[in-house]
C-alpha cells in the first residue's frame, strides 16, 4: 500500500480509511492500555498521533519505539478527541525500519543551537531546523517565481573565475598545482602557466560582472547561486559559502532600482507569510515572539530612502544628543553595523535604503553621481549610485547599484584602483559595444532567511555552514 504523507493525513477527513504513514518518532508515551506515538515525516512541522493498544502488539516492538527511531505504521484514520489535532491514526501494524539508541545527539529537547551545530548532520531532524529548511525551500521558489513572472531570465554565471568582482581580494583559490612544489619566477611570484586554466583562478565572490553580459543581451536576468568569500569575519551574519541572488536590468535608473529592491523583498516576505504559515507560527512561538508581526509590518511600510550624506547628518546629530558609538562615522567613513542599526531600529524604525555613498568606499563599477554632495556647507568628494538595503535585526540585506556605463570613466576607475586591465577586457566590451544604462543588486539568501525565520545566527539557516575553521559535514 502507498505511503500517505503526514501533511496529507492531517488535512484528510476520510475517517475510517486505512492509511500507511512513515516517519521518525518525536515522542512516545504510554498509559497501561494504550501507547501514543508522535510521528513526523518532514512534510510538515506537525506530527501525526499514532494510537496503539498495548495488548494488540508484541511488547518488544514498543521497546524499539524511542525518540528518533524510524517507523512505518498502518492504521485507521480516526477523528481525534484530543485538543489541537483533528485526526489521529489507530495502528493495526507497526514496523520498525531503524531503531535509535540513547546516543542519538538530538535526543534531548531544548539543546542550544551551538550544541546542535556540532551535529549539523542530525539537527535537520529537529522541529526548528525542519521549519527553517522548509522556509528556505519556499523562499527559493518565491525568488524564481518573482523573476520569472516579471520577465527575467535565470542566467548561470561561472563559479570558477579569474576576476575579483568586488575587488576585495577575499577569494578562495582554485588550483590543481602541487602545493609542495610551486614554480616561481625571478620576483618570487607563482607561475600559473602550467596550472589547469593556465592562469590564477578562484571561486566567485559575485556573478555580477558576467550577469551584466547576460543583461545587456537579454534585457533582464537574474542569477541564484553559491558565492564564496574568504573574509575572516566570525560574525552571526557572515558565511564563507553563501547563496546570492543577483538581478541585473537594462534601462533603469536609481529610483527604478530601489523600487525593484523594495518590491522584490516585500514579495518574498509576503510569500513566506502565505505559504509557510505553520512553520512561521512555530518559530514565532519558540524562537522569536515578534517574528510574524515584524514580517507583516515590513510588507506594509514604505522603505526610507536615505542618501548617505543625510544619514551621516542624522548620526552626527545623535552623537551631539549623547548617543555613543564604538566606531567613528564622519563623512567618508564606511558605516559600521551599529550605525546602520541605529538608523533602522531606533531612528526610522523601518527598513532603510541608503544611497549615494562616497566613491572611495564602494566598488569600481558604480555609476558616479553628477553632483558632489554638500555637507556642513562644504562640497565633499564624489559619490556613487550605490544602494544598500538595511533591515532591522539584520543590517545589510541587499547591496546594489546603477552601473557606470561610460567607457572612459570606467577605465579611469579601474586604473585608479590598480585592477589588472588584462582581466577586465571582456567586461569593458559591454561599454564599448552598445553600452546602455543598467543596474542591479545582490541579495544574500541566508540574510533573507535570517530575517524571515527570526533565527539569530546565519550558521543556523543553511544546512551545512562554512565558516573560518569549520567545514565539517
Ligand atoms: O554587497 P555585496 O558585496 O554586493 C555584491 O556582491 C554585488 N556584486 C551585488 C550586485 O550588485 N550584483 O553582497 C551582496 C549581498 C550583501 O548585501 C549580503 O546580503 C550578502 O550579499 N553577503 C553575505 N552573506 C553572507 N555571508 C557573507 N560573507 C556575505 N557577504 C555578502
Ligand atoms: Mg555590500
Amino acid at each position: 500500500m502507498k505511503r500517505t504523507k503526514v501533511i496529507e493525513v492531517l488535512q484528510s477527513t476520510e475517517y475510517g480509511k486505512e492509511v500507511v504513514v512513515m516517519g521518525w518518532v518525536r515522542t512516545h508515551r504510554d498509559s497501561k492500555t494504550v501507547h501514543f506515538i508522535a510521528l513526523n515525516d518532514g512534510s510538515t512541522i506537525k506530527n501525526v498521533q499514532i494510537v496503539a493498544d498495548t495488548d494488540k502488539f508484541d511488547p518488544e516492538v514498543f521497546k524499539k519505539i524511542t525518540t528518533g527511531a524510524c517507523l512505518n505504521v498502518t492504521g485507521i484514520l480516526t477523528e481525534s478527541p484530543a485538543a489541537g489535532q483533528a485526526s489521529e491514526i489507530h495502528a493495526t501494524q507497526i514496523g520498525v525500519y531503524g531503531t535509535c539508541g540513547s546516543d542519538y545527539p538530538m535526543q534531548k529537547k531544548g539543546q542550544s543551537f551551538e550544541y546542535m551545530r556540532q551535529s549539523a548532520h542530525m539537527r535537520l531532524r529537529t522541529n526548528t531546523f525542519g521549519a527553517v529548511m522548509r522556509i528556505r525551500h519556499n523562499m527559493a521558489i518565491a525568488i524564481h517565481k518573482y523573476f520569472h513572472d516579471h520577465g527575467y531570465f535565470y542566467f548561470h554565471t561561472p563559479i570558477i573565475t579569474a576576476s575579483d568582482c568586488e575587488g576585495a581580494g577575499q577569494m578562495f583559490q582554485v588550483t590543481t598545482k602541487n602545493l609542495y612544489d610551486l614554480k616561481k619566477d625571478e620576483n618570487g611570484s607563482i607561475i600559473y602557466d602550467d596550472d589547469f586554466f593556465g592562469k590564477q583562478t578562484s571561486l566567485t565572490v559575485s556573478g555580477q560582472l558576467e550577469g551584466e553580459l547576460g543583461a545587456t543581451a537579454l534585457g533582464q536576468i537574474y542569477t541564484f547561486g553559491p558565492t564564496f568569500r574568504a573574509e575572516n569575519s566570525n560574525t552571526p551574519r557572515h558565511l564563507a559559502e553563501f547563496w546570492m541572488i543577483e538581478p541585473e536590468v537594462c534601462f533603469i535608473d536609481l529610483d527604478d532600482l530601489m523600487d525593484l529592491e523594495e518590491d522584490f523583498i516585500k514579495y518574498c516576505v509576503n510569500w513566506a507569510l502565505e505559504n509557510c504559515k505553520d512553520d512561521l507560527e512555530f518559530l514565532n512561538k519558540m524562537i522569536d515572539k515578534g517574528l510574524i508581526n515584524r514580517l507583516q509590518s515590513v510588507i506594509k511600510e514604505k522603505f526610507v530612502r536615505l542618501p548617505y550624506t543625510k544619514g551621516i547628518e542624522i548620526l552626527q546629530e545623535a552623537i551631539k544628543q549623547g548617543k555613543k558609538f564604538e566606531f567613528p562615522c564622519n563623512w567618508g567613513d564606511d558605516l559600521a553595523s551599529e550605525h546602520e542599526r541605529y538608523l533602522v531600529e531606533e531612528y526610522f524604525k523601518k527598513p532603510v535604503i541608503m544611497t549615494n555613498y562616497p566613491k572611495a568606499i564602494k566598488a569600481f563599477y558604480m555609476k558616479i553621481d553628477d553632483k558632489k554632495p554638500i555637507y556642513n556647507g562644504k562640497e565633499m568628494e564624489e559619490t556613487v549610485q550605490g544602494t544598500d538595503v538595511l533591515f532591522p535585526a539584520i543590517g545589510e540585506i541587499i547591496g546594489g547599484s546603477v552601473r557606470e556605463e561610460n567607457y572612459d570613466k570606467l577605465v579611469c576607475e579601474i586604473t585608479a584602483r590598480h585592477i589588472p586591465m588584462k582581466d577586465m577586457w571582456w567586461y569593458l566590451d559591454t561599454r564599448k559595444f552598445g553600452s546602455c544604462p543598467h543596474g542591479g543588486f545582490g541579495l544574500g539568501f541566508e540574510r533573507l532567511i535570517l530575517f524571515v525565520t527570526g533565527m539569530q545566527n546565519i550558521r543556523d539557516v543553511i544546512p551545512f555552514p562554512r565558516t573560518p575553521k569549520s567545514a565539517e559535514f
